[in-house]
């Protein structure tokens, strides 16, 4: 199991990780997902130990980790691009963890084969032993980075975006399969990635990362249809942020028909409402302070353009089968079929307060 708590670590000026803390089971295999510079890597290279934090703790299986030396850790690591030995086969490669141990741990010769092809056969590449990594594509190469990360039987595995320099349809295989491997290793795995999709299908629970700050963990339906903090929200696509008023727990905004959101635990009073562009319905109303700006076709979908009398614009994708007629210059009211609310500064949330926080600091 891994702890950490109220982990900080500044470069110089420049705060990138802000109090983390995180628990991870024994055989768990979470995903971390943030954009790019959230912290994550140097979150992982705090646990290999190649980095150190200035304050805060990281326990594994009990273990003050922060006193442990890197090479005492225990530690799987993948990169992105992470260097095979260009003069060694696969095999060689895969055995390398266990071939540079000290005597006294190193197992013997045909223990280490053994283990080899043990983890050829559950990396599904038996056929590849002898190849040298020039001669392997790069979906081949991370199974082999993946190989000689096992090989020491690791008390923890981390994996930096070890699929990002890959083309999707590889990447969606090697998710299948990387998710077949943890359920026969059982290793406690951290799974970084920028990628929602990625995040969400290989792992069960998802930790939400935005400026050096955990900002939601949860499944992907929880962090889908219940961002906890604005950052979340415009993370998962919510860019279209709309001023609306509270009473007794319903949005309220002229040309917004709300009645397919849920009532919100949350104070009367002025709020934001966060809508993804297809997540909005159009209705005609011709009191309605939208109007149709602009509409396009990309085949599946439409994009329209909404603008409001104040002039301000903002998107809606509808299936095109199911779209209206839409007409130029006609008034619509935006019916959301979903969405996230927060509270503004100077209001009292009874719900989620670190919205709140989140907002605060944008504002200012
Ligand atoms: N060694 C370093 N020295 C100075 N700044 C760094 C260093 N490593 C990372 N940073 C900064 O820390 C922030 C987070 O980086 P990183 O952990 O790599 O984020 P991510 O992996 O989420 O993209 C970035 O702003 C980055 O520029
Ligand atoms: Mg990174």
């Amino acid at each position: 199991m891994i702890s950490i708590s109220s982990l900080t670590k500044n470069f110089g000026q420049t705060a990138v990780l802000r109090g983390i803390d995180l628990r991870i089971d024994a055989g768990e295999l979470v995903a971390l997902l943030g954009p790019s510079g959230s912290g994550k890597t140097t979150l992982l290279k705090i646990i290999a130990g190649l980095e150190w934090p200035d304050a805060g703790a990281l326990k594994v299986n009990g273990q003050d980790w922060l006193t442990l030396p890197a090479q005492k850790r225990r530690i799987g690591f993948v990169f992105q691009h992470y260097a095979l030995f260009p003069h060694m086969t696969v095999r060689d490669n895969i055995a390398f963890g266990l071939t540079v141990r000290p005597r006294a741990e190193r197992p013997g010769k045909s223990v280490i084969a053994a283990k080899v092809d043990d983890l050829l056969g559950l990396l599904q590449i038996p056929h590849l032993a002898d190849r040298f990594p020039a001669q392997l594509s790069g979906g081949q190469r991370q199974r082999v980075a993946l190989g000689r990360a096992l090989a020491i039987e690791p008390a923890v595995l981390l994996l930096d975006e070890p699929f990002g320099a890959l083309d999707a349809a590889i990447r969606r295989d090697l998710r299948r399969w990387l998710r077949e491997v943890h359920q026969k290793t059982g290793s406690t795995t951290l799974f970084v990635t920028h990628d929602q999709e990625e995040a969400f299908e290989l792992a069960d629970r998802v930790v939400v990362m935005g400026e050096g700050r955990i900002e939601q963990i949860g499944s992907a339906d929880q962090i889908h249809d219940r961002p906890s903090t604005p950052f979340v929200a415009r993370f998962m696509g919510a860019v279209v942020e709309l001023p609306v008023t509270l009473r007794a727990g319903r949005v309220e905004a002229p040309g917004l028909d709300a009645r397919g959101l849920e009532r919100r635990a949350m104070a009367d009073g002025p709020a934001q409402l966060f809508l993804r562009p297809d997540a909005i319905a159009l209705e005609p109303d011709a009191a309605s302070p939208w109007t149709l700006a602009h509409k396009t076709s990309t085949g599946a979908m439409i994009r329209a353009t909404l603008r409001h009398e104040t002039s301000r614009e903002i998107p809606v994708d509808l299936p095109r089968h199911s779209a209206p007629d839409l007409a130029i210059g006609s008034a619509y009211r935006l019916r959301p079929l979903s969405g996230a609310v927060f509270s503004l500064e100077g209001t009292a949330p009874t719900e989620a307060p670190r919205p709140v926080v989140s907002l605060k600091e944008k504002r200012t």
